[in-house]
């Protein structure tokens, strides 16, 4: 796991769009695993000028996402279907119909899980982008969920519905319920870029990158992966012992 603590988010957001655009100018057709929330934010907008400035292009790029909300449909302004054209997808030359996110209307949930799965056994990421969650999950992993899972439906955290209130008017207006890759399949990538910026990362940055691996810190398992960078500013590195 390589650590780079930068002073900023705006040096996150450009160190994250650096290293997702040199895997496109050295792979044209290259699949990215792409990450939801506040985080990725702004290495998208840095990406979406990469595109208009003609440095890379997504024509063929495939897009592979984390996870979804149940329960919202598309073209719900909180649903990731919709965040991710949003922030990226309408920015870029990208072809929606190489862009993948799971289902969370589906009327067969388990179906879906298992669909997607199947979908991320054929599209070997290059490189998968991650956040952070306040209590150590990636994607919609929550604390104690298996290392070994794949797809699956999730009953959110309450710390996970408190942290992400703050987009939705209302508490109550939070879905309960997510479907998300597994951390198994997550691990699959061949290179993971996991961003974390503010103070009240802090705690769980320290777990990923410092704690004893285990299911407690979702994140920490990332310890073991061959090709992991983590990008954090210095708010979110602040427990790090140096
Ligand atoms: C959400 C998403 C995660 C995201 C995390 C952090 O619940 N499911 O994929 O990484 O929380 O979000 P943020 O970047 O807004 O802090």
């Amino acid at each position: 796991m390589k650590v780079i603590v930068v002073e900023s988010y705006e040096e996150l957001s450009k160190k994250a769009a650096e290293l997702l655009a040199e895997v496109v100018e050295n792979n044209s057709r290259a699949t990215l695993g792409l990450a939801t929330g506040t985080t990725p934010i702004g290495c998208y907008e840095l990406l979406a000028d990469f595109c208009a400035q003609k440095r890379v292009s997504f024509k063929n790029v495939k897009a592979v996402n984390l996870d979804e909300y149940v329960g919202l449909c598309k073209s719900d302004s909180q649903s990731y279907a919709y965040f991710m054209r949003d922030k990226l997808f309408d920015h870029i030359d990208i072809d929606l119909n190489n862009t993948y996110i799971p289902d969370g209307m589906a009327g067969d949930l388990e179906g879906e899980c298992a669909r997607y799965s199947e979908i991320l056994d054929e599209e070997e990421r290059d490189v998968q982008i991650l956040g952070l969650g306040s209590n150590g999950h990636i994607g919609f992993n929550e604390p104690r969920t298996s290392f070994q899972s794949v797809t699956h439906i999730v009953d959110l955290q309450e710390s996970t519905i408190k942290d992400n209130a703050r987009l939705f008017d209302s508490i109550e207006q939070v879905p309960r319920k997510a479907i998300t890759m597994g951390i198994s399949e997550i691990m699959k990538a061949k290179q993971i870029i996991m961003l974390a910026s503010g103070a009240n990362k802090a705690q769980a940055v320290h777990d990923m990158v410092q704690g004893v691996i285990n299911d407690g810190c979702p994140a920490s398992i990332l310890q073991t992966h061959p090709n992991c960078i983590v990008v954090v500013d210095k708010e979110a590195a602040r427990l790090l012992d140096k």
